[in-house]
């Protein structure tokens, strides 16, 4: 009961459907445009091409940082001189959940699976922490692993302490210690995948955070803002795209046959970008740096060259140039991880931003609950 009088109560009824659905407040779909909050965390300047972390450009952090670092950068705000982020043993439950789940799971459903499963282990406290945050980000590719051997009919691997964790996620599904290049490709792309922003499924953590829940709900929910393809990104589509190319010779006559089907090019056009997305000008670096892919990254940059050329052709008025995905299919090809894991390796760097923008939520400590309009019908009453 809210104490008002009855008279008043039918009276408010009465008023509400025709007073909402004469709102006329402006409503922007998909929240495009519109400021849901605030952070200091990163900046994304689409127009420009530019990407920064705690003010720190991408491509500056990706030569010169690693993951750990970057890492506890986004967590705490200030670079770390030194930092290292030690995989950590999945729990026995965690590994018995693993192995109830079919072989055929998505990577993603298994990850977010494991996280519930630590999450109701640990029984994280409200407010998230840096701790918790790293400890999260820790365990996540040790299950993630785990269920790639387990799928194989494999025993899971015990993390090397000695490794970083990009390429201990590698060392524990494989059972082998990464090459340095692989290692160090690996470790770059972790980077430039930490954070971006408020996307969809870092939205969706700070507005389960918000709601003074736990971090490991947080990070569930942002998997499966993240699962869905219109957010996880696209990067095996690049590969099967190249692979149906096949060849130089055939990519202006395949190319423009997919624009005149009406269909779109894997790995270009980005939401907020209107120049050159700077992870793929990183990733290009760091693939161009590794060995075994002179072939595959020869056809990619011609690919690329000539699919900006037919799409700037097709779409003067609308810049769309290579994203992120484009080289993030060459560093992936290239430490020879399968197709079906992408999208969840990517959630396992992006653990990193998810956290960091949950203890910033925290910090503001206010419920996300913007207002609806109403566009149903007006105030009707049962038969009878
Ligand atoms: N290939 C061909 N045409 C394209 C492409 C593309 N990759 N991207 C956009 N267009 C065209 C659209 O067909 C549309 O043309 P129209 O106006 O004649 O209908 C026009 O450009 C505008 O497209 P929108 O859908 O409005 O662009 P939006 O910003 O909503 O989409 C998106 C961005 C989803 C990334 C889109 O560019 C796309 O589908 N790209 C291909 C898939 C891809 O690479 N995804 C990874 C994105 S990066 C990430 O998720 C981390």
């Amino acid at each position: 009961m809210t104490g008002s009088t009855t008279a008043e109560g039918a009276a408010a009824r009465e008023a509400a459907p025709a007073e909402t659905s004469a709102d006329s407040r402006p409503y922007s779909p998909g929240l495009a445009g519109v400021l849901a909050g605030e952070t200091a965390i990163a900046v994304v300047d689409g127009e420009r091409g530019r990407l920064f972390y705690r003010g720190y450009p991408i491509g500056e952090l990706v030569e010169r940082g690693t993951f750990a670092q970057v890492a506890e950068l986004l967590w705490t705000g200030e670079w770390p001189g030194k930092a290292t982020l030690v995989a950590e043993p999945a729990p026995p439950a965690v590994l018995n959940s693993l192995r109830l789940l079919p072989p055929e799971s998505a990577p993603m459903d298994v990850l977010r699976s494991a996280i519930s499963t630590w999450g109701a282990i640990e029984k994280l406290g409200w407010p998230p922490t840096v701790e918790q945050a790293r400890r999260l980000t820790a365990i996540a590719p040790t299950a993630l692993a785990a269920f790639g051997r387990l799928r194989q009919k494999k025993d899971p691997v015990e993390p090397d302490p000695s490794l970083p964790l990009p390429a201990n996620f590698l060392y524990m599904l494989n059972g082998e210690r990464p090459d340095e290049a692989s290692a160090r490709a690996l470790d770059a792309y972790f980077i430039v995948a930490a954070e971006h922003g408020f996307n969809a499924s870092t939205f969706t953590a700070r507005v389960i955070t918000s709601t003074r829940s736990d971090l490991a709900s947080a990070v569930c929910g942002a998997i499966g803002a993240l699962k869905g393809p219109l957010h996880g990104g696209a990067p095996s589509g690049v590969v099967d795209q190249l692979h149906e190319i096949g060849s130089v010779d055939r990519a202006e006559e395949w190319i423009r046959g997919a624009l005149d089907r009406g269909e779109r090019l894997m790995g270009f056009g980005h939401r907020v970008y209107r120049a050159y997305d700077p992870r793929a000008a990183a990733l290009r670096k760091v693939a161009e740096s590794m060995t075994g892919m002179a072939d595959w990254l020869d056809l990619a940059v011609k690919v690329e060259d000539i699919a900006l050329r037919l799409l700037a052709e097709r779409h003067p008025e609308r810049p769309l140039k290579t994203n992120v995905e484009f080289y993030t299919a060459a560093v992936l090809q290239g430490v020879k991880l399968p197709p079906e894991f992408y999208p969840a390796t990517f959630a396992l760097a992006r653990n990193a931003g998810w956290t960091a923008h949950a203890i910033e939520q925290a910090a503001a400590d206010k419920i996300i609950r913007p207002d609806v309009r109403y566009v149903g019908p007006p105030e009707r009453h049962l038969p009878g």
